[in-house]
């Protein structure tokens, strides 16, 4: 077995168990806490659920680094990360809308988005039972279907999905932007997981995804679904996704949307 199949293994098996027992505990009742600012919140069950998946991987896989979105992060020595989000759309999973998942993501090289190169990536959403996972070269897949995103954008604009910081000194900006990105969009979609956006953009569901202020975690897994259903993923102008942007899309509509963003200081 190649090492990608064997993480691919590990990281489908891991995330089945976490969000199934992240669903189990929404079925008992949700306890919320707050965190950066007031619409930023986590709950029991997102630090259980990475305190879970963490045990897990060490007891997989030792030597690997992991970078978690509600725990410390630990350096690799295999060359080897895992990058968790163990429950992305927090305030749906706390509202009980069916539009959460465990992400997880194993990635080789520092661990900096600005640098990595993630291997394998998957992204589950216990509610509707999806599974999406990918590895480097090998496709990106859900259940038996290889997964590719659209190609064809018809004049009516891309139904493009996006997201809005919590950080109220964020709106202002977030919405000129949307405000750019219209143009070029039928219809905006905001389902509130920024992994199920990009697993939605590898499916083919939307037609693209962007964000400014998303964090590795959320998006490791997913921007790997994405690349390897033919898309193209990018942040500011030239750059690779990170904090400051990501832009995803296929590869006719990357280039409209691309450069509705790009008019920004
Ligand atoms: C959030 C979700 C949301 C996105 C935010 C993320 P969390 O992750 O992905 O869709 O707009 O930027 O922080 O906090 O639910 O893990």
């Amino acid at each position: 077995m190649t090492l990608a199949a064997d993480l691919l293994d590990i990281a489908t098996r891991i995330a089945r168990e976490a969000g199934d027992l992240a669903a189990r505990r929404r079925r008992e009742g949700v306890e919320i806490a707050t965190k950066s600012v007031a619409a930023d919140i986590v709950t029991a069950a997102d630090r259980e659920v990475e305190a879970f998946i963490r045990a897990e991987l060490e007891r997989e896989r030792p030597e690997d680094g992991f970078f978690g979105e509600e725990s410390d992060a630990h350096e690799s020595s295999s060359g080897v990360t895992w990058v968790v989000d163990p429950i992305d759309g927090t305030v749906n999973y706390a509202y009980g809308i069916p539009a959460w998942a465990v992400s997880i993501a194993a990635v080789e090289g520092s661990a900096d988005p600005a640098e990595w190169t993630a291997i394998v990536g998957v992204v589950y959403n216990p509610v509707s039972g999806e599974m999406f996972r990918a590895t480097r070269d090998g496709g990106a897949w859900l259940g038996e279907e290889r997964l590719a995103v659209n190609d064809q954008v018809g004049p009516a604009g891309g139904l493009v999905a996006t997201g809005f910081g919590y950080d109220p000194a964020t709106h202002a900006p977030t919405l000129e932007r949307l405000a750019r990105v219209m143009p070029v969009a039928r219809d905006i979609r905001r389902i509130g997981a920024a992994s199920l956006d990009l697993a939605s953009v590898a499916a083919g569901r939307v037609d693209a995804y962007y964000e400014k202020g998303t964090n590795p975690w959320d998006h490791a897994a997913g921007v790997l679904l994405v690349e390897e259903a033919g898309g193209m993923v990018g942040g500011s102008p030239g750059g690779r996704p990170g904090k400051g942007m990501v832009i995803a899309a296929g590869p006719g509509f990357y280039g409209r949307i691309a450069d509705a963003l790009e008019t920004e200081e």
